[in-house]
């Protein structure tokens, strides 16, 4: 089921979503987080931390697993999402680092890496809360719409589109690294709740897809009309043809 909420801000998404996290991690202090890197979920960080910093919210014994990294940079690359992850959030939050998860892309044996970061979702999982953010080519982790999905851990060549939305965060296109390592559809789909953040115009077709009823491989925010706990907040621009 999807439940979709539309904003003004993205400080008034962050304030509903972090509501939602206080009290999951209060009642539920080992609660096991999905997360996303990204601009959307940006906001909804900063409003953790605050949250963190007044004691309204303690994760010391919270776990928490990301969709993706890309392959080929450093963690300690400024664009690595185990950098932003630190950045954003980690290094700000009573968090234990041993409990936070990304996966491994720096290494040369890709696939035994995949197998690392699923035996990790099988140990710790399922998820209380999977937060995603969406492609403007309705890619979630970074599932690529594709003739057919994967619901493991697996390495996925980045679309054009995503290597020239990404490109903002680096100095030209040419450095976005090609190939990443994400998730699969599997751990999204059985976690417990999703909620999903977008904001902005370039969302509102990926968005749109969440309410056809049409369930397409080529836009893989689409398989999560079958999943029964989806909270989707937007801004009104996202919302468009909602
Ligand atoms: C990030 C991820 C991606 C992003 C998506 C939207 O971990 O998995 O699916 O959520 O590319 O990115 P932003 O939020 O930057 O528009």
């Amino acid at each position: 089921m999807i439940e979709i909420k539309v904003f003004e801000t993205q400080q008034e998404i962050a304030a509903y979503a972090g509501e939602v996290y206080k009290k999951l991690i209060n009642e539920k202090p080992h609660a096991v987080l999905g997360l996303a890197t990204g601009s959307s979920p940006i906001s909804l960080y900063k409003r953790l931390i605050e949250l963190n910093q007044a004691k309204e919210i303690d994760f010391s014994n919270v776990v928490t697993v990301n969709l993706d990294e890309y392959v080929g940079i450093e963690s300690t690359h400024s664009q690595s999402y185990r950098y932003f992850m630190n950045e954003q959030l980690f290094n700000h939050i009573n968090i234990s680092k041993e409990n936070t998860h990304v996966p491994n892309g720096q290494t040369q044996d890709l696939e035994h890496a995949c197998h690392e970061y699923e035996e990790i979702i099988d140990q710790v999982g399922p998820f209380d809360i999977q937060l995603l953010g969406v492609g403007v080519n309705g890619h979630i982790g970074f599932n690529e719409p594709s003739l057919t999905l994967n619901s493991l851990t697996h390495i996925e060549d980045l679309k054009t589109s995503t290597l020239e939305a990404n490109a903002r965060f680096f100095d030209s296109i040419e450095q976005v690294p090609t190939k990443a390592i994400t998730m699969g559809l599997g751990p999204i789909m059985k976690s417990k709740q999703v909620i999903l953040i977008a904001t902005g115009e370039s969302k509102a077709n990926a968005i749109k897809a969440l309410t056809t009823g049409i369930i397409d491989p080529q836009c893989p925010v689409s398989f999560l009309q079958l999943h029964p706990n989806v909270l989707v907040l937007l801004d009104t621009a996202a919302a468009k043809y909602v």
